[in-house]
């Protein structure tokens, strides 16, 4: 079954069992400085978890395009992807563990015919936070699984949260038997040897853990699932890998052809971080030094160098982007939309990437003549990680050159090196979770109503064509990108911020209603017109000045919500302004 099929055959089970199709929120997620990109299903609905209603109801289902980038460097053996699609369903307070593990049993022995006896289960042993899941456990014999088939973990293998703290639950995951042998007597579904792969995983949701680590019960008792769409095609078309599926096959396929030195962990790569680059740009991502931009100019200059590795001409680039647009377009329409710009987006970093190569080439000449004048026939693993570091400059690359200069390199030094920066970088990017959008507090809130109450002012003060580009909100400040030409004067910087602070006064209620897309539209309501809201969406009114198209949440008065004050106006990139305000409690 292709992946395609897959995903419309969950969504149409789902919605015959009551679900509404949302659509997939964008991959860099809105209003969240936290993270990166979009890991999970869950996270665009974390204000619902926690209990904010959602416009298309209490059942919910859709395909979520994410990106996880702590694996990065595992890229390139038969199962690490950095871009993947996540099939979810959720109950928001609706129904909870028999359903969902009914619905998932049939979904899987009836819709996708796999048979019972490959299915394995694992369900949470308990602890002192939680007692342990029985009725999971009861609910899998009920639907049809052996009780030799289901065990028990604890937190590391059946708790699932995002990040460190939010909401989260004991889950219960299924795992597919490929029929290979097992390892060991004690193989089980726990083990990583590749005779048992996770297929789906199902969160009950009832708790919230805090920054201290405690937890508590949230008001309602939901359920967030997730299945690895790659994972599932791979396993269902009897694939050993997803790069052997028609996802990924005609541009390993071309690179083949291209190729001029055989490495299937290249040709991998190469396919792997193209998809992920195309997707990420195509919702808007570009290459830049720091947080997602970093990352995404590390997807593109790790499949650059290994196009050099299989001696694979840089231009054609442009022909891989070719296959991978009209093999995914069915998947991803946007993809076809956004053809150019993604082409130019890559093209350009190829560009700087080739200068960069020359740099560290020379800076690598300066290095080898240094050791040479200090009489070393070594080189330092800190000059091959810093040249690594710094220029991209491959370290395989720079242990080839020092070898045609007689000289070795120190590469145990360099992966030292290399592991402590890849632990530091992982950290961050787990930091990066924390908070996320689950950290929703009395000044998040008070923040984001004050986003809503700048846009409408900018609108008022410098014209209708100001619109929101983008929107970033922390405990301490927000930061509001928007359309307008040129650098705000003095005064009507003053003429902003009175007016912000004049509705502040006013103790304004703030009011949500629901309504259709369409008619949020003709309501005047502003908000930004993507598909990514569904066939309902809320529009939150502040008085009369101010009324948008948000998920919230928002205050319910603004009264209190302190002196707003604008603390930098400034150029963000080419059209657009970026203005940095607080809110100063009296
Ligand atoms: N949010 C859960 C996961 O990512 C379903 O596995």
């Amino acid at each position: 079954m292709k992946a395609i099929d897959i995903r419309n055959k969950y969504l149409n089970f789902f919605k015959q069992h009551g679900h509404t199709v949302i659509p997939s929120a964008p991959l860099i997620p809105e209003n969240d400085p936290s993270v990166l990109f979009t890991t999970a299903g869950m996270q665009p609905l974390v204000p619902y978890l926690l209990g904010e209603t959602h416009p298309a109801g209490t059942r919910l289902t859709n395909y979520q395009k994410c990106v996880r980038t702590v694996d990065i460097d595992e890229v390139g053996d038969n199962r690490h992807l950095t871009y993947f699609e996540m099939l979810g369903n959720w109950s928001l307070g609706d129904y909870f563990k028999q359903e969902s593990i009914q619905m998932s049993y049939e979904f899987l022995t009836k819709e996708l015919q796999i048979p019972t006896e490959k299915i394995y289960v694992t369900c949470f042993k308990g602890d002192a936070d939680c007692p342990k899941d029985e009725l999971s456990a009861e609910c899998w014999k009920k639907a049809g699984i052996p009780e030799s088939h289901i065990y028990f973990y604890g937190k590391d293998d059946n708790w699932w949260i995002a990040g460190d703290e939010g909401p989260c639950g004991p889950d219960t995951e299924m795992f597919y038997d490929t029929g290979k042998p097992a390892c060991s007597s004690d193989c089980q579904p726990s083990c990583d040897c590749g005779k048992y792969v996770e297929i789906w995983n199902n969160v009950f949701m009832e708790y919230y853990k805090n920054a201290e680590g405690k937890y508590t019960k949230l008001s309602k008792q939901n359920v967030d699932t997730g299945l690895g769409l790659e994972r599932m095609a791979m396993l269902l078309q009897g694939k050993e890998t997803p790069y052997d599926t028609e996802i990924f096959a005609p541009i390993m396929k071309k690179l083949e052809e291209l190729q001029k030195i055989d490495d299937i962990q290249s040709r991998r790569i190469i396919a792997e971080h193209l998809r992920s680059s195309m997707m990420i740009i195509s919702d808007g991502g570009r290459p830049s030094n720091i947080d997602r931009g970093y990352i995404l100019r590390r997807l593109i200059r790790r499949m650059i160098r290994h196009m050099n590795k299989l001696q694979i001409n840089l231009d054609e680039i442009k022909t891989l982007i070719e296959i991978n647009t009209n093999n995914l377009k069915e998947m991803y329409p946007d993809l076809e939309k956004n053809q150019e710009t993604i082409e130019q987006v890559i093209l350009e970093e190829k560009n700087k990437f080739i200068k960069t190569l020359s740099h560290g080439e020379k800076e690598f000449a300066k290095e080898i003549e240094k050791a040479k004048q200090q009489g070393k026939n070594k080189i330092d693993g800190t000059i091959v990680f810093h040249l690594y570091d710094t220029y991209g400059f491959p370290p395989e690359v720079t242990k080839e050159l020092a070898e045609e200069n007689q000289m070795e390199v120190d590469m145990q030094g360099f992966e030292k090196l290399f592991k402590e920066h890849q632990e530091k970088s992982r950290q961050g990017s787990e930091q990066k979770f924390k908070g996320g959008l689950a950290d929703q507090n009395e000044n998040t809130i008070a923040y984001h109503t004050a986003t809503h109450l700048l846009h409408q002012a900018l609108k008022i003060v410098l014209g209708d064509h100001v619109k929101q580009s983008g929107s970033n909100i922390t405990t301490e400040r927000l930061r509001f990108d928007f359309t307008h030409p040129q650098k705000m004067t003095k005064e009507e910087i003053e003429k902003v911020e009175n007016l912000v602070n004049e509705q502040i006064q006013k103790d304004l209620q703030v009011k949500c209603e629901e309504m259709s897309y369409e008619d949020a539209k003709k309501s005047g309501a502003i908000g930004l017109f993507t598909d990514k809201y569904g066939d309902k969406v809320k529009v939150y009114t502040i008085g009369d000045f101010s009324k948008e198209i948000c998920g919230g949440p928002h205050v319910t008065h603004t009264g209190d919500m302190g002196k707003f004050k604008i603390k930098k106006e400034e150029s963000s990139s080419s059209g657009i302004r970026r203005i940095k305000a607080v809110l100063i409690k009296e």
